[in-house]
C-alpha cells in the first residue's frame, strides 16, 4: 500500500545519446580535426536544432551516430553511445540494429523516382521483410496499411500513393523520406539540412511536421540546419557548432534572441 506508484518516483533522464570526447578526422584533411572534442547528450524525447555554417562539423555529427562517417574512412576516437550501446565498438550486427533504430532524412531527398510513392515508403521496413522478399515487391498487408497511413500523416493523400515518386514536388519527397523514416518505428530521427533546397513556405510546413511527430509520439529529433530563423522557431534546444567545436547549447527558454544569432555564426564582420 506505501509503495510509491512508478508515477511518483523520480524521473531519471538515462540520455538516448551520450557522446564523449568524441573527434572525427578525414583522411584527406591532414589531421584537421572535422569535430573536435564534442561532448554531448541527448535526451529521450528532446527535439534539437544543431546550427553552423557550413563546414562546421554538422553532417559529420549526425553521420557519426550511426557510424555513416565510416564510408569516409573518417577515423573517430572517443565514445558515442547509442541507446545503451557503443557505436564505435559495435559489431556489424549490432550496427545494422542500431541503424534500424534511427530514421536518416538527407537534404537531398534520397527517393526512388522510378517507383510509386508508397513502396519508397515501403522500403523502410526493409530490415524487417527481408531483401529478396521485397525484390519481388513482396510486402505485407500489414506493412501496407502501415505506410499509407504514415503518408497521409505527413499529409500526402491516399489518392496520389500509387503515383511515380518523380511526379512530386520537392517538398513532397521529403515528405515521403519522413513517411518511410516512420515505418522503422525510429527511436531517434536525424535529419541533415531536410529543408535546404525547400522555399520557405515548403521548409515551414516540413518542419512543422517534425514538431508534430515529436511532440504525439515523443521521438527524439534532431535537425541540422543552416537557418537561423527556422532555427530560433523549431529548436527546442539549441546546439551551436564552428569549425569542428560544439560552441553552444541552450534550451530555447534560456536564449536571448537579439544575441543568439551572433552568438553562433559570429558577427559577419569578425574572422
Ligand atoms: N567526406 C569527407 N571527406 C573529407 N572531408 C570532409 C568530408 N565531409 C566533411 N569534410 C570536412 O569536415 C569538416 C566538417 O564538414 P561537415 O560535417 O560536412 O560540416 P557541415 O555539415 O556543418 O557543413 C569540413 O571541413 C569538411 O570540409
Ligand atoms: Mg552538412
Amino acid at each position: 500500500m506505501n509503495a510509491l506508484s512508478p508515477s511518483l518516483l523520480p524521473v531519471m533522464a538515462t540520455p538516448i545519446l551520450s557522446i564523449k570526447n568524441f573527434s572525427v578526422v578525414y583522411p584527406s584533411a591532414r589531421g584537421v580535426k572535422a569535430l573536435d572534442n564534442i561532448n554531448l547528450e541527448i535526451n529521450q524525447g528532446e527535439l534539437v536544432v544543431i546550427a553552423g555554417v557550413s563546414g562546421s562539423g554538422k553532417s559529420t555529427l549526425l553521420r557519426s551516430v550511426n557510424r555513416l562517417t565510416e564510408n569516409d574512412r573518417a577515423q573517430m576516437t572517443g565514445s558515442v553511445v547509442f541507446d545503451g550501446t557503443d557505436v564505435l565498438n559495435a559489431s556489424s550486427k549490432q550496427l545494422r540494429q542500431i541503424r534500424s533504430h534511427i530514421g536518416f532524412i538527407f537534404q537531398e531527398y534520397n527517393v526512388v523516382e522510378r517507383l510509386p510513392i508508397l513502396t519508397n515508403v515501403l522500403t523502410g521496413t526493409l530490415s524487417k521483410t527481408g531483401f529478396w522478399a521485397s525484390q519481388f515487391g513482396i510486402f505485407k498487408e500489414e506493412n501496407k496499411t502501415l505506410s499509407h497511413q504514415s503518408l497521409v500523416r505527413v499529409g500526402i493523400d491516399q489518392k496520389r500513393h500509387s503515383d511515380r515518386a518523380s511526379n512530386l514536388s520537392g517538398g513532397q519527397k521529403q515528405r515521403v523520406g519522413i513517411a518511410r523514416a516512420l515505418l522503422q518505428k525510429p527511436r531517434l530521427i536525424l535529419a541533415d539540412e531536410p529543408v535546404a533546397s525547400l522555399d520557405p513556405i515548403t521548409a515551414n510546413l516540413v518542419m512543422n511536421i517534425f514538431k508534430k511527430i515529436n511532440e504525439e509520439e515523443g521521438i527524439t529529433t534532431i535537425i541540422n540546419l543552416h537557418d537561423p530563423v527556422l532555427t530560433f522557431k523549431y529548436g527546442r534546444r539549441i546546439i551551436g557548432m564552428k569549425q569542428g567545436k560544439l560552441i553552444y547549447d541552450k534550451p530555447i527558454e534560456a536564449i536571448n534572441r537579439a544575441t543568439f544569432e551572433e552568438d553562433i555564426y559570429g558577427r559577419p564582420d569578425a574572422e
